[in-house]
């Protein structure tokens, strides 16, 4: 979503910030903006609707890079997308500029109650904000003072994360948080705030991350830190270990194509994490497993493609490890929490470790006192550091909008984990290792995936996945990939239910792709595509090397049925990929969403 950086003491402030936002891009907005100032107070406000490659045209034609500035690309929640509501926002006497991620909640009653008379220009509660500022500094206090009321009088369940400039102090800034992402990266040729870090890494590895509470003051040679309680506090930088290149596409014209290949070396990475050389499990600390072995009953809370994830390892908890499992989305849980076991153990799933309605979640059961694990991509973020343990996923940057190689890495810490409580009977680290030479067979053979989706899929509205079993688990994710990409509404379900309902919207040629790994139940799902067929269906099959028959689209290399959601998953991704391209449309950023969802 939103998307901040600042930098101050750099010497040239605008290509920091552009290559910033540029980085945040994939995490989904819909306009830009930078302020940009010098020591000697020159500036400039500069914002635009649409692309990043809009604002820097704009901005480069201004011609001033200033030595210190904010930029912000907007996901806009209150009002529209508009030049107006687009960020930095200024106070009306042009002292102040601020960029904020959130949403105040209350900002109707703050304007009623404090802003009078002012005239706003946005529709943004982030003006609120920054009116408020320049009202508390007119009233007589100092900037850090009227900053810190300000941030006083939010709403109580308001996340943020603020960043403030004072004109009559050009190059310091001021950065406050809750809930909501922050950091300041340090160097010796400047400093600057990110919600991000890949977003800084051309200025600087080593960051501080911000609590939250916390408000900084950066300054080109110096960050004061005060705590929530407004004592100054010493925290120690990390070094990010992050290659700049993990962040660029390289060769592939697009991130989701190159993260789709990547799924191998993430499934052989995490092998090579969880597993020593003689195959023992490694890296899961016994206070993970000792206090998950004491629960009655798991309950993995996560949204959209994690949900999804989550579904799968439910098996093996309750296969391998004889725990029973619930799978509940995270949006759904915090406000309507079913009644739980007299043990519970809750698992968060997520790429971001970000997401708004998850950490909605933790946070309730932090205060009911029932213990967490989360499995997230990005370690350091809030829902690790919130939760008991945390575990990495291991996928390494994930930059499409829409998830691929996190799922898969999402799958197999699951399997591990689960292995690590219990017993899958057959060697998993050979298996693993088996897994991903086929997720490499797969994607070696993309171009079939490319015909298949432009026969398929090019010129139509709806597309069916179907499955039973673990492969109903994984047509919900195939589904939600081809639409939230393609913006072809595909709907995503256990075969079985088709005569219930569904099968009366198949039409001649509605596409329906049926997802055949599970023995079990082969012959039932035969049976249905047979059904859909006759009602001229196009059927198109995926099925495992043990269950396919001629007429087949593609043959699946057989691996351990379990494990077979780790290779079925991968066609449909692809089959994603291709029908959006087909369709000319941007397969990275899909219009409406953002990559990491910090609002509720
Ligand atoms: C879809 C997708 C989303 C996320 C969901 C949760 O491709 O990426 O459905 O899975 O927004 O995000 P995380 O995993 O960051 O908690």
């Amino acid at each position: 979503m939103c998307g901040i950086v600042g930098v101050t003491g750099v010497g040239d402030a605008l290509p920091y910030l552009l290559q910033g936002l540029q980085k945040l891009e994939y995490r989904g907005y819909d306009s830009a903006g930078v302020y940009l100032t010098d020591a000697s107070g020159k500036n400039a406000l500069i914002k635009e609707k649409g692309r990043v490659s809009k604002l820097a045209e704009k901005a480069k034609a201004h011609g001033f890079s200033g030595t210190a500035g904010i930029a912000h690309t907007r996901w806009a929640t209150h009002g529209n997308v508009t030049i107006e509501n687009a960020h930095p926002q200024k106070s009306a006497d042009d002292r102040f500029f601020l960029v904020h991620n959130g949403v105040i909640e209350n900002y109707k009653e703050l304007t009623e109650t404090y802003l009078q008379g002012v005239h706003l220009v946005s529709e943004t509660d982030t003006e609120v904000a920054v009116q408020l500022v320049d009202k508390f500094s007119k009233d007589g206090m100092s900037t850090p003072d009227a900053f810190r009321k300000m941030i006083s009088l939010l709403d109580g369940n308001s996340a943020y994360g603020f960043l403030l400039v004072d004109h009559e102090d050009p190059e310091t800034l001021y950065v406050a948080k809750k809930k909501s992402p922050l950091l300041v990266g340090v160097s010796d040729h400047g400093n600057a705030v990110t919600s991000d870090a890949a977003a800084m890494i051309d200025l600087t590895k080593e960051f501080i991350e911000l609590r939250d509470g916390d408000m900084a003051i950066v300054k080109p040679k110096s960050v004061v830190i005060y705590d929530a309680a407004g004592e100054e506090v010493n925290r120690e930088p990390f070094t990010l270990e992050i290659d700049p290149e993990d962040t660029d596409k390289g060769a592939y014209p697009y991130y989701m194509l190159k993260e789709i290949d990547e799924q191998a070396v993430v499934a052989r990475n995490i092998s090579a994490h969880y597993f020593d050389e003689d195959g023992n499990l490694q890296g899961i600390p016994c206070a993970v497993t000792d206090t998950i072995q004491e629960a009655d009953r798991l309950y993995i809370v996560a949204a959209g493609t994690s949900y999804h994830a989550g579904l799968v390892g439910k098996r093996y908890f309750e296969q391998w490890a004889k725990i029973p499992t619930e799978v509940h989305i995270a949006s759904e849980f915090a406000y309507d929490q079913p009644m739980l076991s007299e043990k519970p153990f809750f698992i968060f799933l997520s790429q971001s470790g970000e997401t708004a309605d998850s950490r909605e979640v933790l946070d309730n059961v932090k205060k009911q006192g029932y213990p967490a694990l989360t499995l997230a991509n990005v370690m350091n973020s809030t829902l690790t550091r919130e939760a008991d343990f945390a575990l990495p996923v291991l996928a390494g940057p994930e930059i499409a909008v829409a998830s691929t190689k996190a799922y898969t890495a999402q799958v197999l810490v699951q399997a591990i984990l689960a292995a690590s409580l219990g017993n899958p009977g057959f060697d998993l680290k050979a298996e693993l290792a088996k897994v991903a030479v086929e997720i490499q067979a797969i994607t070696d053979e993309k171009e079939s995936f490319k015909k298949i989706a432009e026969d398929a899929l090019k010129d139509q509205h709806s597309a069916f996945y179907i499955g039973r079993g673990l492969d109903a688990a994984v047509a919900l994710e195939a589904a939600l990939k081809l639409k939230e990409i393609s913006y072809i509404q595909t709907e995503g379900f256990a075969a079985g239910e088709l005569k219930h309902g569904t099968i009366s919207l198949i039409e001649e040629g509605t596409p329906v792709f049926a997802l055949l790994t599970q023995s079990k139940t082969a012959g039932l799902l035969r049976g249905e595509v047979a059904q859909v067929a006759a009602r001229g269906a196009n059927t198109i099959v995926f099925a495992s090397e043990d269950l396919a028959k001629e007429g087949d689209a593609f043959v699946l290399p057989q691996v351990n049925e379990l494990l077979m959601p780790l290779l079925a998953v991968i066609p449909a991704q692809l089959v994603a990929y291709y029908a959006t391209l087909a369709r000319g449309l941007d397969v990275d950023r899909p219009r409406n969403l953002a990559k990491s969802v910090t609002v509720q």
